[in-house]
Parts: structure tokens; sequence; C-alpha cells
């Protein structure tokens, strides 16, 4: 079975399309990472498929219920953290834990769980003392306790340090690992780029990439140049005796040669060096998912990869 099934979903808030007719599927063992920028509408989509949410339009089948009619046996196989997670001030972690597995009915043992999160050395701090990473791991906690096949993780990391990121991103590895799939939201491409297996970037309640994360850069991204920093003259310069294109970065102070032949960037140095200009840091780079993302939400970007002009902005949206 495909754990997650989404066709045409749509969802409005008023006259506002948060969801506008997406399709995706998740596969079994898969980490699935769900990029936008705020107001995408990541959350309103994780939160129908978890059932909280309904849905206007489309065919949604969670681990083949319909998670809005059959929310309730959904619920006892599903993990969710959510986003902004927070819990009751004066209980620790493994009250906590215990506190759920009551709840669900459910036998565990919460050593076990704190260990699998990684927070068996505050286990008996009560929550408001905990840290931001700790408190995140207590969600993690809480959404193992029903041992569940699927978890649903809204931004886990937002607001952590990179310590602390890191120790979540060895929870979730270790979790797939042992074959579970899972759906996280995350405003870290970095993140999305080292956990996921596939991502899909939404933007206004549109999905405008889905793919690997090599696939999407490959598809999306412009291939090599030159990257020269350097005053604007040396771009004027360059362009004026050569062939080539020459694109410059005022605020970064580069000047940016796209290659369509190695040899290119001979012609380019080349120039450079009579220029009598002031330049350095040479480099050569491609689109990282970073630069790809920026572009996608920005609308320079159509369907077929093919870059806009302003005017044709309005119509990839
Ligand atoms: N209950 C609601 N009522 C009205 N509008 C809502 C409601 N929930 C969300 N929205 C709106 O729907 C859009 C999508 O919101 P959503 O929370 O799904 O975005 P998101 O991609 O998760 O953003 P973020 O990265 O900031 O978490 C936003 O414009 C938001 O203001
Ligand atoms: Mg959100």
């Amino acid at each position: 079975m495909i754990p997650i099934e989404v066709s045409s979903l749509r969802k409005c808030y008023g006259s506002l399309k948060a969801v506008d007719d997406i399709s995706f599927q998740v596969n079994k063992g898969e980490v699935f990472g769900l990029l936008g920028p705020n107001g995408a509408g990541k959350t309103t989509t994780i939160e129908i498929l978890e059932g909280l949410r309904q849905r206007d339009g489309g065919n949604v089948k969670v681990l083949g219920f319909d998670p809005w009619k059959n929310g309730y046996e959904l619920h006892k196989k599903i993990g969710v953290i959510p986003q902004d997670f927070n819990f009751i001030e004066k209980i620790t972690p493994r009250e906590a834990i215990i506190y759920y597995a009551d709840l669900f009915n459910i036998k565990v043992n919460p050593d076990d769980i704190l260990k699998e999160v990684l927070l068996e050395e505050s286990a008996k701090v009560n929550f408001d003392s905990l840290s931001g990473g700790q408190k995140q791991k207590t969600g993690l906690a809480l959404s193992l306790v029903s041992s569940p096949e699927l978890l649903f993780l809204d931004e886990p990391t937002t607001g952590l340090d990179p310590n602390a990121r890191r120790a979540i991103w060895e929870v979730i590895r270790g979790l797939k690992a042992k074959g579970n799939t899972i759906i996280l939201t995350t405003h870290y491409l970095d993140e999305a780029q080292q956990l996921s297996d596939r991502v899909a970037i939404m933007d206004h309640g549109h999905i405008v990439a889905m793919g690997t994360t090599d696939e999407i850069i490959a598809q999306y991204g412009s291939g090599e140049r030159l990257e020269i920093r350097g005053p604007e003259q040396l771009a004027q310069y360059i362009k004026s005796n050569t062939e080539l294109q020459v694109d410059y970065d005022k605020l970064r102070g580069i000047v940016s040669i796209p290659l369509k032949k190695q040899i290119d960037a001979l012609a380019a140095l080349a120039a450079a060096e009579q220029s009598k200009t002031d330049w350095g840091d040479i480099q050569t780079r491609r689109d990282s998912l970073d630069d790809v993302f920026v572009k996608l939400v920005s609308g320079k970007v159509g369907e077929q990869g093919e870059i806009l002009d302003e005017t044709k902005q309005g119509e990839a949206t």
C-alpha cells in the first residue's frame, strides 16, 4: 500500500486558495520534504493528511484511510509533531510519555523512547525548563509512543542551534532506517537536502517542483558559471571585449559568466587580466537548491524550467 496518495487536493479559507489543486504520493520508507515560503500551504496540507482539517476537494488516502472520515483509526497509526509544539509546563518528558501511553491505552517503556530520541539526560526536567531542542525532542518522543509507521513532522528543527538540529536529524535518520515513512516540512534547505529522498516545493498553494533535490537542481538550475569578484567596470570590460554573456550582481560585487564551453572561462579571465581592475576570488559554481528555490518561489521559472522575463512572471503562478 502506498502510505500517502493525494490527488487534486484543494482547501480555501474564504477567498484564499491555501491549497490549490495539488497531487503527490509518498512511498513506503521514504522521507518526503515539503518546502515552501511562509503561507505556501504546507501546514494546511499536513493537517488535512492528519485528519485535523477538512478538505474542500480532491482525494486523499493516508494508510488506506480517508483521514477526515476515518480519523480515529488513522490516529492510532500515525505520529505527529505540530508546528510550534508545546506541552504542559510542569511535566517532564518521561511523565509526558507515560501520560500519552495511558491516553492511547498502550504499554511502552518510556526509557526506550527517551533513548531513541537522545533525551535520556533531560528525562526528569520539567517541560518549561527544557531547551528548545529538548522540547522538540519531547515532541518527537510523544509522536513515537504509538509506534507509528507514518510520521508528520512540521518544522521539527525551527529555531534550534546547529547542534540541536543535527541531533534531531540523527533521530529522523534512525526512524527512517527502521522503515518509517516521514513527511517533513522545513525552511532549512540543507536539512531537506540531507534528509529527504524527494521534496515538493510549494508556493501559493501550488506544487511548483517535485523530485529528488538533484533532479530539481538539474531541471531548474542554471549550468556552470564563472564568478569573479570585482567592480562593475570589470563586467563592462569583459562584455565589451569578448562574445560572452556577462551579468553583474551589485549587492555581492560579483561578475557572473555562464559557461557554454569550459574554454569560455579562459577568455573571461584573459579579459579580466587586461581590464586593469582589481579582481579576484575566482570560482565556478552551479545553482544550489537555495538558488533554485528562490527562483521558483519568486516566479522566475516557468513550468518547463525556462527563465521567465518580468512580463511573463504573472503567468507562471
Ligand atoms: N485557519 C485559517 N483561517 C484562515 N486562513 C488560514 C488559516 N490557516 C492558514 N491560513 C492561511 O492559509 C495560508 C497557508 O497557511 P499554512 O499555515 O498552510 O502555510 P505554511 O506553508 O505552513 O506556512 P509557514 O511556513 O509559515 O508555516 C496562509 O496564507 C495562511 O494565512
Ligand atoms: Mg506551517
